[in-house]
């Protein structure tokens, strides 16, 4: 059967992948984020999955306000690059597997969770960023690729306890699928960081630390966090986060489990104008 083996975590700010893409990743200021991805990429090679089911949210790249589903499931066999800002990144196509995401598709719709099948979607930096953080600038990503878009842009969003929920369910459905893949759960998006009106700029690193904190160690609770209290201390764009509990809600303590392993935790101010966190979970398996 396939096994969720680890979730992994981390920010999308496009500003990374633009520094990555035009050959800045040397720069002083951006060693200090790059920095914190170099366990994380020898470690991937170390515990290669074959197919990572990675959650982000779409900046109007794929869907724009005439449609906006809560949670979407790519089942394509190849995704397009697509951004808005610098544009389409130079980065490989994204190879997907239909026949997981079409299993997953219907064990968690199954399940309650309503989700819409998409057969044809490009996918922008909230899934190449993470990407590029992670397996550096190969000619072909070394895995396939679930995208899971996640509607964080327009209100009304989902909430933490839903997408922790959420990410149950899948794991239930992956370790119901009959072939012996290694998957992995990606979260993205956050940490605090609000792009538009008055607070623009605002960061808030004990909100977010305490949240990688609660992340580790009481995913349950965090889970009950409203809306309200992602946008009051961690900006506006830090309700991405909701994102994370997808994938923490995937590792299998919360299925009555061990604790996960915590293989790296990283916190770094700042990206562009914000937070970036990054954390790796390894299930005991
Ligand atoms: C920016 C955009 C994002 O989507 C994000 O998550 C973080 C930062 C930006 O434009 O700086
Ligand atoms: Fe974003």
């Amino acid at each position: 059967m396939a096994r969720v083996t680890a979730s992994a975590y981390t920010s999308h700010v496009p500003a990374i992948g633009a520094a990555l893409d035009h050959g800045r990743t040397h720069e002083p200021y951006w060693q200090k984020v790059f920095g914190g991805y170099e366990f994380s990429k020898d470690w991937l090679q170390a515990n290669r999955p074959d197919v990572v089911f990675l959650v982000y949210n779409d900046h109007a790249n794929a869907f724009s306000l005439e449609i906006i589903p809560t949670f979407a499931i790519g089942t394509a066999a190849e995704f397009a690059i697509a951004d808005e800002g610098w544009g389409p990144r130079p980065v490989p196509k994204v190879i997907g597997h239909p026949e997981l995401a079409a299993h997953i598709a219907q064990s968690v719709i199954q399940e309650d969770f309503d989700l819409t099948i998409v057969n044809r979607m490009d996918v922008d930096h909230g899934l190449t960023v993470p990407l590029s953080l992670l397996c550096g600038q190969p000619q072909a990503w070394p895995f396939r690729v679930i995208p899971f878009a996640v509607n964080v842009v327009q209100y009304p969003v989902p909430s933490g306890r839903r997408c922790f929920q959420l990410g149950q369910a899948i794991r239930r459905a992956v370790e119901s699928y009959d072939e012996p893949l290694r998957v992995q759960v990606w979260g993205t998006g956050g940490m605090s960081h609000q792009l538009q009106g008055p607070r623009a700029g605002l960061i808030n690193r004990e909100w977010d630390n305490r949240f990688l904190d609660r992340l580790i160690a009481d995913p349950a609770g965090l889970a009950q966090l409203p809306h309200i209290e992602y946008v009051r201390e961690a900006g506006s764009e830090g309700i991405e986060l909701v994102m994370w509990l997808i994938a923490r809600g995937a590792m299998g303590d919360v299925a009555g489990g061990p604790a996960p392993r915590v293989a790296h935790r990283f916190y770094h101010v700042p990206a562009s104008n914000t937070a970036v966190g990054h954390l790796i979970l390894e299930n005991a398996n």
